[in-house]
């Protein structure tokens, strides 16, 4: 998969990418990661890119010219159908939903946002999509961005290990994860439950469903709400 950035600051990506499972799909060619920086676009010295709100009000706003133009280059040096999304906090929220949407795409065009966002003409006539990473404002789209690429990473066929491990946690079947445990058996004197040393796969299946479960309907009803159909045709 290709994953292109757009954004007014470069440096900033530099660090959480080169880390972990996002460098490993990297190096080994799951997933191509290219940074670029907006003002290169950008046609006077000053390479300017943003520009005052018409209508008056704090901030500047990101002009059209230099994001049409770097998505419309980009768009074509991709060489297949690109998806252009932008960060925002007006966006859909991102899920894990959304993740495996886009990890299914070829390829991806993420649009960083900064000072008071773009301005409304990129939204509609060049977006094919907006995020938000949750209801809090942050300063720039660079850190959206990297959250984004991270969980889509992870989703990449041959990223993780083991491709079950995608599979079987939080949000993957609409619920949270169920409680893990790993040696000593017993740790200042709390032990892990009994039934997860019994060897019985068919029950501890069943305990890390109804754990999930109870996990889910007490931290989350709403996605336990979301989840309600799925409980006759199980057992617990
Ligand atoms: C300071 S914010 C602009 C906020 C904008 N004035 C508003 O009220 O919605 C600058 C940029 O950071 C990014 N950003 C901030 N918070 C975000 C969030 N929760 N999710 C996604 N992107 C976000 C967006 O790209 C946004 O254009």
């Amino acid at each position: 998969m290709r994953i292109d950035v757009l954004t007014l600051f470069p440096a900033m990506f530099a660090g959480p990418l080169d880390e972990s499972i996002v460098k490993r799909a990297r190096n080994a060619g799951i997933l191509d990661l290219r940074i670029h920086n907006l003002r290169d676009w950008a046609h006077d010295r000053h390479r300017t890119v943003d520009d005052t709100p018409y209508g008056g009000g704090p901030g500047m706003v990101l002009k059209p010219g230099p994001i049409f133009e770097a998505v419309e280059a980009l768009k074509a040096a991709s060489g297949t159908r690109t998806k252009v999304v932008l960060t925002s906090p007006a966006g859909r929220t991102f899920t894990q939903d959304v993740a495996r949407e886009l990890a299914a795409e070829e390829s991806v065009l993420l649009v960083c946002g900064s000072y008071e966002g773009f301005d409304e003409r990129v939204r509609e006539h060049l977006a094919d999509d907006e995020l938000s990473i949750g209801d809090f404002v942050l300063t720039n789209g660079a850190l959206p961005a990297m959250v984004v690429i991270d969980a889509v990473a992870r989703l990449l066929p041959g990223a993780l290990g083991d491709d079950a491990s995608s599979q079987d946690e939080s949000f993957s079947h609409g619920l949270l994860e169920y409680p893990q445990y790993t040696r000593p058996v017993e740790f200042r004197g709390w032990r892990v439950p009994e039934i997860l040393q019994s060897g019985n796969h068919s029950a501890i299946e069943r305990w890390r469903r109804a754990q999930a479960m109870k996990r889910t309907a007490e931290r989350r009803p709403d996605l336990w709400e979301k989840m309600k159909w799925a409980k006759p045709a199980r057992k617990i």
